[in-house]
C-alpha cells in the first residue's frame, strides 16, 4: 500500500457526500486521513465500493474510535446485537417500529450521554425505498427563518419521556429502579419518580449545537412531535423550557425547509456511512421488505480534532 495520501473520487450530495472506494476494494487499504477530512468537510461520508461483512463493518470502524455504545437508554427498546453477540453492534431493522419511516433526529437527543459518531453499514438494501436519510444540521439552520432562529437562541427546548408501564426495563437493561435513577444523575436529566414505579425523564438542550464547521439545527423536535401528534403516541413530548407547546406547523414548518436539503443514502449492499450525531441528523425512509438489514455502531467520541 502506497503511503501517499489517496484521493478517492468524491461526490458532495444534498448531505454529506459519497467517496468511491472501488479501486481499493479493502477496507485496510483505505486512506484514513483522506476520510476524515471529508468526513469533517461533510458531516457525513458514505463509502461505497468496500464491500463490508460485519467483521468488515467492525474493523472499519475500530480504524477511527476504540470504544463503542451499548444501546441503552435509547428510546428503541428492540436493538439487538447484530454480529456474534457483540453488544455494540447492533441492528436498526428489528422491533415493533419496522418499515415505517423515522423522521429526522439526532440519535438520543433526549439525553446527554449520546453519541458523537454513528457508523452505519449495510448488509442488504431493501427491495425498494427504506433509505437512510440525512440532513446536514448546518445546511438547515442556514436555511430557517431568521425568526425561527431567534426563537430557538432564546429558548432550549424540553424532552419529557414518559414511562408508564415496565418498558424501562427494556430502555434501561435493568429492572432496578435506583440504577435508573443514577444512569439520569450520571447524565444530567431529571428523574420525576410518580412513587408506583413509574416515572418520567426530563432533559433540556438547545434546539442547535455548535461544532467547528458551524451552527447546526440537531435535536429530536420532529421525530418527537410526529410521535406525539400524527401517531398519537403518548410515551414522549417536546415542549419550549418553560413547558409550553412548540407550534406544530413551526415544527411542519422545520421539516418541510429540511426534506428540502434531505439526501436519501441509496444503500447498496457493503457500504458503510459515517454521521457525526453532533451536526448532521438522520432519519429512514418507509420499506416493506423484511429482508431490510442495515448494522450500526455507535460511539460517544468523535475522530475529528476539536
Ligand atoms: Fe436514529
Amino acid at each position: 500500500m502506497s503511503t501517499e495520501t489517496q484521493s478517492l473520487p468524491v461526490t458532495p450530495l444534498k448531505a454529506g457526500a459519497l467517496v468511491d472506494a472501488s479501486a481499493i476494494g479493502a477496507a485496510g487499504a483505505v486512506d484514513k486521513t483522506f476520510l476524515l477530512d471529508q468526513f469533517a468537510t461533510h458531516g457525513a461520508i458514505l463509502v461505497k465500493g468496500l464491500g463490508l461483512d460485519p467483521q468488515g463493518f467492525v474493523d472499519f470502524t475500530e480504524m477511527f474510535l476504540s470504544d463503542f455504545m451499548e444501546y441503552v437508554g435509547g428510546a428503541n427498546n428492540d436493538r439487538g446485537s447484530a454480529f456474534g453477540g457483540s453488544a455494540t453492534v447492533l441492528t436498526v431493522t428489528g422491533g415493533n417500529t419496522l418499515g415505517q419511516a423515522i423522521p429526522l433526529h439526532g440519535e438520543m437527543f433526549y439525553t446527554t450521554y449520546r453519541p458523537a459518531t454513528l457508523f452505519f453499514c449495510c448488509q442488504r438494501p431493501a427491495d425498494e425505498n427504506g433509505e437512510t436519510t440525512i440532513c446536514d444540521g448546518i445546511k438547515l439552520w442556514a436555511a430557517l427563518p431568521q425568526e425561527m432562529k431567534d426563537q430557538f437562541e432564546a429558548k432550549k427546548i424540553r424532552y419529557r419521556r414518559i414511562y408508564k408501564d415496565d418498558a424501562w426495563t427494556k430502555v434501561y437493561k435493568t429492572d432496578d429502579l435506583e440504577a435508573v435513577k443514577k444512569i439520569c444523575a450520571d447524565t444530567g436529566e431529571e428523574f420525576v419518580d410518580h412513587g408506583d414505579g413509574t416515572f418520567d425523564t426530563i432533559h433540556i438542550d438547545t434546539a442547535y449545537a455548535d461544532v467547528a464547521a458551524g451552527r447546526a439545527f440537531i435535536n429530536s423536535m420532529i421525530v418527537w412531535a410526529s410521535r406525539e401528534y400524527i401517531a398519537k403516541l403518548d410515551d414522549s413530548q417536546v415542549r419550549w423550557e418553560d413547558g409550553s407547546p412548540i407550534d406544530p406547523q413551526m415544527i411542519m414548518a422545520i421539516h418541510k425547509i429540511a426534506e428540502s436539503i434531505t439526501e436519501n443514502i441509496a444503500w447498496e449492499p457493503g457500504m458503510v456511512a459515517l454521521v457525526d450525531n453532533r451536526r448532521v441528523m438522520h432519519g429512514r425512509r418507509a420499506y416493506e421488505d423484511k429482508g431490510r438489514d442495515i448494522i450500526m455502531r455507535l460511539s460517544l467520541e468523535t475522530p475529528l480534532a476539536a
